[in-house]
C-alpha cells in the first residue's frame, strides 16, 4: 500500500498585498529547505494566496513549491458574477484548491451540496483539492462532533463517487482537512491525541463507505491554531497525514513548519535542518508590522528542540 504523502499548507485568507507577498516569496526563495520538501512526490507544500496574487506569486515562486487557490465555483464560466472557476486557477498556475473551509460554510452559506459539487468540479479540472470537515464547539459539547463531521464527509465522498473513475483516480488528489471550528483562529489547538482520534474515526468511516483501500490511501490532515510549538506533535500522531496552517503562515515561522512538518526524521535530523534555515532566514519586521502580525524574534535553534520535546 502506498505509502501517504505528508503534505503542509496554507490559507492566507484575505490578508496580503503584492509588496507582503513579494517578501514572503522572497523569503521562501531564499529559505534552504531539504530536498525532499516541496516534492510533490515525497512532501508537498503548497501556498494559498488571495486568487487576485496568484499569478504574481506563481511567476516569483520558486518551483518546489505549488501554489494553491482559497475557493472556486462549480461551473466552467458563465453569468456568475464575481465568481471564479476551477479552469482560471488552474489557468493562472494554481495546483491546488481549499474548498469548504468554515468560513466559506458559515458566512457564505455553503452548503454540504455546495461543496461536494465544487470538490468534484475542481477534481475533473485536475486540481488538487483540500476539502475541509469541522465541528464547532457547541457541537463538540453537546457531543455531536462525528455526526457533523460525517455528515459533512458524505456529501463529499457522494459526489466523488459519482465520478466516472475507478477509485484511485477519484482519490488521489483529494485531501481532507479536519479542522474543528473551535480551534480556527483561536490560539486553542487541539491535543494531538484529539486530532489522532478524529482522524481515525475520519478514516473508519471512509473505509465503511469506500473501502479500505481507499481508507489507508486518503490522506486526512489537521488545521486549527497549528503552530511552530504544537506542529511537531501533531505530525507524529499516525493519522494526521500533514497541516493546513492559517495565521502562522504569515509569520516567519511556517518555514520552520514546512521543514519540521515531515515524519519519520527524527528530532535530530530536524534540529539540524533548523539550525540552517534560521541562519538564512531573514524577514523584515516592517513586513510583520505591516499587517499588525507579531514582529519577529531571534531564532533559536535549541529553544525550538526544548519547546518540542523529545
Ligand atoms: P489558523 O487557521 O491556523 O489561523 O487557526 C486555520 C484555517 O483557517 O485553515
Amino acid at each position: 500500500m502506498a505509502r501517504r504523502k505528508f503534505i503542509v499548507g496554507t490559507n492566507f485568507k484575505m490578508n496580503g498585498s503584492r509588496a507582503f507577498l513579494q517578501d514572503l516569496v522572497e523569503n521562501l526563495n531564499r529559505a534552504d529547505l531539504d530536498s525532499n520538501v516541496g516534492n510533490e512526490e515525497v512532501h508537498p507544500i503548497f501556498i494559498s494566496p488571495p486568487s487576485l496574487y496568484i499569478e504574481h506569486v506563481r511567476q516569483n515562486l520558486r518551483k518546489d513549491i505549488a501554489v494553491g487557490g482559497q475557493n472556486c465555483f462549480w461551473k466552467s464560466s458563465g453569468a456568475f458574477t464575481g465568481e471564479i472557476s476551477a479552469e482560471m486557477l488552474k489557468d493562472v498556475g494554481a495546483d491546488y484548491v481549499i474548498l469548504g473551509h468554515t468560513e466559506r460554510r458559515t458566512l457564505f452559506k455553503e452548503s454540504d451540496t455546495d461543496i461536494g459539487l465544487k470538490v468534484v468540479h475542481a477534481l475533473q479540472t485536475g486540481l488538487k483539492v483540500i476539502a475541509c470537515i469541522g465541528e464547532t464547539l457547541s457541537e463538540r459539547e453537546s457531543n455531536t462532533t462525528l455526526q457533523v463531521l460525517f455528515r459533512q464527509l458524505q456529501a463529499i465522498i457522494d459526489h466523488v463517487q459519482n465520478l466516472d473513475l475507478n477509485q484511485e483516480e477519484k482519490w488521489k488528489d483529494l485531501v481532507i482537512a479536519y479542522e474543528p471550528v473551535w480551534a480556527i483562529g483561536t490560539g486553542r489547538v487541539a491535543a494531538p491525541e484529539q486530532a489522532q482520534e478524529v482522524h481515525a474515526a475520519i478514516r473508519r468511516r471512509v473505509g465503511e463507505i469506500c473501502g479500505l483501500e481507499v481508507a489507508e490511501t486518503v490522506r486526512i490532515i489537521y488545521g486549527g491554531s497549528v503552530n511552530l510549538g504544537n506542529a511537531l506533535q501533531l505530525a507524529r500522531e499516525r493519522d494526521v497525514d500533514g497541516l493546513f496552517v492559517g495565521g502562522a503562515s504569515l509569520r516567519p515561522e511556517f518555514v520552520q513548519i514546512y521543514m519540521g512538518a515531515g515524519r519519520g526524521e527524527g528530532y535530530r535530523t530536524w534540529y539540524l535542518l533548523f539550525k540552517d534555515i534560521l541562519r538564512n532566514l531573514d524577514i523584515p519586521s516592517s513586513t510583520a508590522s505591516m499587517f499588525n502580525l507579531p514582529v519577529p524574534r531571534p531564532h533559536s535553534a535549541e529553544g525550538f528542540v526544548s519547546q518540542v520535546g523529545p
